[in-house]
């Protein structure tokens, strides 16, 4: 053979291979590493009509543990129990895909999810029980009481159907009961393609709802010193490590989903974030939840994986002298508008007189901050947006009241 030939056949064999990698390259991470046929079947099929379409649903789930441990695209999008199924290119998808998708991998998680109040209380706050099969009331009923059965929100009538579809729905439906008889979307936090732990531990996740005035946690974490901590360090945090293995060598600063949600250091993972805590701090008038001594041993037990007893125990006293004088200031003001209702000079549907509207602001953004401020680290929340309202809406409320009285004694 002459030399020619030789490298011309090399030449070609080396084009081959090159091809063959550049178009390898160029397929999905699953299909090249994972190339079982029925695996190719389902995530291949999609993915190559998908990447094509929306490039980035493919990349996203190229990322994915799920992606690395071979869940594949039909896993998720395969009818589950009660879903309705749509013939697709092929295959037969479901026409919605909800919980019911995830748990049928993720059942434990599942079910600590239905214990939260990020399960049917966060839909029964706006709608009530509407909506909600009477079974679905009375588990929720047993784990949050108080929490599902109740009447709707007295806001959404007044505000109509637009407002609450496009505004508390949106936050609110982390809780939506679907059509296939579970409740809620574990996306929220999670997303639909990363199923990504890293984006769950991010405050801004939670911050999508946990924000504004009437329940400012996202504004006091960023002001408290850990929000400071984990802007400076964020790049240091190993914001993707094992759940399974995580501890403060990963994340030796904290954010929401480490004091609420994490297993740390041993601690386990918790989907349903009240077991952490000890007060209804969004109430009107807090009061203590039936677990109390549980679920502050189980934060403080958090706290002190970074910090010594004497700190945390100094939080807590300070945090719950604060609720204790929201609550003197809090139920001053609601004895003065109770005692007007009672009278009749205050009549009509709740939301239609302006002291309605003080009284609420009262309790709903100033109360609230002032006792969220007190246990995360808020100090302007606790007063210039706290109690200095209170104060502001105390004497308001009285002049209002005052001023009700006098027409109405002039009116008869
Ligand atoms: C032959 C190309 C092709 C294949 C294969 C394919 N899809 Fe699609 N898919 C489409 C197109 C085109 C659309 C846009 C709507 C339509 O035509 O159905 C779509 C839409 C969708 C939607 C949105 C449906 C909606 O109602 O909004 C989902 C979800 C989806 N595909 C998932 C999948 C999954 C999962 C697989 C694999 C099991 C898959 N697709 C396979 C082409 C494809
Ligand atoms: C971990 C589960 C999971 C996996 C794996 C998964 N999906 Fe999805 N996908 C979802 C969920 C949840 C939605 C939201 C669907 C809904 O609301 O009905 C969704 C939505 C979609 C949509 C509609 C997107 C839009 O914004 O309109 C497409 C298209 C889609 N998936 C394609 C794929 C393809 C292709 C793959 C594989 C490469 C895949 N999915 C893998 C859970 C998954
Ligand atoms: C076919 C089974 C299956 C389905 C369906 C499924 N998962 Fe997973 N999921 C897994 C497996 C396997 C792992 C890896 C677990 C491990 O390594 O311990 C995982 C891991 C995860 C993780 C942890 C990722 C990490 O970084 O550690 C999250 C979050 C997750 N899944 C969310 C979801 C969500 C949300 C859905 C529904 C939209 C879903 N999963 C549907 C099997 C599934
Ligand atoms: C930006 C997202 C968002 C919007 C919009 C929103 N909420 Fe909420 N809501 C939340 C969050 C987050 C909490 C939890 C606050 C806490 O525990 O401190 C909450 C708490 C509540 C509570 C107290 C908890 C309970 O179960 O009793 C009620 C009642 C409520 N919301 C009703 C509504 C109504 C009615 C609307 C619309 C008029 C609405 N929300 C709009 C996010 C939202
Ligand atoms: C309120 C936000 C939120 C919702 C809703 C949520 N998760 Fe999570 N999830 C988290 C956080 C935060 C972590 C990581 C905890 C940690 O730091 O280790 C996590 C961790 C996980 C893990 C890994 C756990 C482990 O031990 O390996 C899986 C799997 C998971 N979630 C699945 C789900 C499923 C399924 C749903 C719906 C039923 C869901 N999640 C709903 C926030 C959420
Ligand atoms: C899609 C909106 C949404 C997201 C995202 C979300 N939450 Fe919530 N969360 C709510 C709503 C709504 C409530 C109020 C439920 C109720 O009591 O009615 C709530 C309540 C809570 C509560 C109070 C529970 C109780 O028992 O009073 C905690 C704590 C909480 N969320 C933590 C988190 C953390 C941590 C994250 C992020 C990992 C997160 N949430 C993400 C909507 C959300
Ligand atoms: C350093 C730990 C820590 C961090 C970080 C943290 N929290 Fe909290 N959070 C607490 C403590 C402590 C309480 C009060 C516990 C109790 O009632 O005993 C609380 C209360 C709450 C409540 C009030 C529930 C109610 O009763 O109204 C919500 C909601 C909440 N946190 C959400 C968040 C969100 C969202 C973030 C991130 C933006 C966050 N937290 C960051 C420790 C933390
Ligand atoms: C994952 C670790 C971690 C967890 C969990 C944690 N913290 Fe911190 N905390 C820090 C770090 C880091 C700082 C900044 C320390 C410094 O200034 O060096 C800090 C600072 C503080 C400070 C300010 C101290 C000062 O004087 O400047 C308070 C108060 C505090 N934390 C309370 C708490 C409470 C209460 C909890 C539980 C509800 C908690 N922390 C949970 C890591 C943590």
């Amino acid at each position: 053979m002459s030399f020619r030939s030789v490298f011309i056949a090399v030449t070609i064999a080396f084009a081959l291979i090159l091809g063959a990698f550049l178009i390898n390259r160029a397929r999905p991470k699953v299909e090249v590493e994972q190339p079982t046929s029925d695996f190719v079947l389902a995530s291949g099929k999609c993915a190559e009509c998908h990447a094509r379409m929306q490039y980035s649903v493919v990349h996203e789930y190229e990322m994915s543990v799920h992606a690395k441990k071979g869940v594949n695209c039909l896993d998720c999008h395969q009818p589950s129990t009660g879903q309705k199924k749509v013939d697709h290119h092929g295959f037969v998808i479901s026409a919605h895909l909800t919980a019911g998708n995830c748990r049928s991998c993720h059942e434990g998680i599942y079910q600590e999810f239905l214990h939260s109040r990020h399960a049917a209380p966060s839909w029964a706050a706006i709608y009530g029980e509407k909506g909600l099969s009477p079974e679905q009331v009375s588990f929720s009923e047993q784990f949050q009481p108080g929490g599902t059965r109740r009447p709707p929100s007295p806001l959404a009538l007044p505000e109509g159907h637009p407002a609450v579809a496009a505004g508390c729905e949106q936050c609110h439906s982390i809780g939506k009961p679907n059509e296939d008889g579970t409740i809620g979307t574990c996306t929220e936090c999670h997303s639909r393609h990363t199923s990504s732990v890293a984006l769950a531990r991010l405050p801004s996740t939670c911050a999508q709802c946990h924000m504004g005035p009437d329940h400012s946690q996202i504004e006091i974490y960023n002001e408290s010193k850990h929000g400071v901590m984990f802007a400076a360090q964020r790049q240091l945090l190993k914001l993707d490590a094992n759940p399974k293995t995580l501890t403060t060598r990963d994340m030796f600063v904290p954010t929401c989903a480490t004091c609420h949600m994490s297993g740390i250091n041993g601690l386990k993972v918790t989907h349903d974030p009240s077991d952490r805590l000890s007060w209804y701090l969004a109430a009107e008038v807090s009061q203590k939840r039936p677990n109390y001594l549980r679920a502050q041993a189980n934060m403080k037990q958090v706290c002190q994986q970074c910090h010594t007893e004497t700190l945390v125990n100094r939080v807590y006293a300070h945090a719950e002298e604060v609720v204790a004088s929201t609550n003197a200031k809090v139920s001053a003001a609601k004895e003065i508008v109770t005692a007007l209702h009672k009278d009749g000079i205050v009549t009509g549907p709740p939301f239609s007189n302006p002291i309605d509207f003080t009284y609420f602001d009262m309790w709903h953004y100033d109360g609230r901050t002032s006792k969220h401020g007190a246990f995360m680290g808020g100090a302007d929340f606790v007063q210039w947006h706290g109690n200095y309202g209170l104060l502001e809406k105390t004497v308001e409320l009285q002049h209002e009241a005052d001023a009700l009285r006098r027409e109405h004694a002039a009116r008869r």
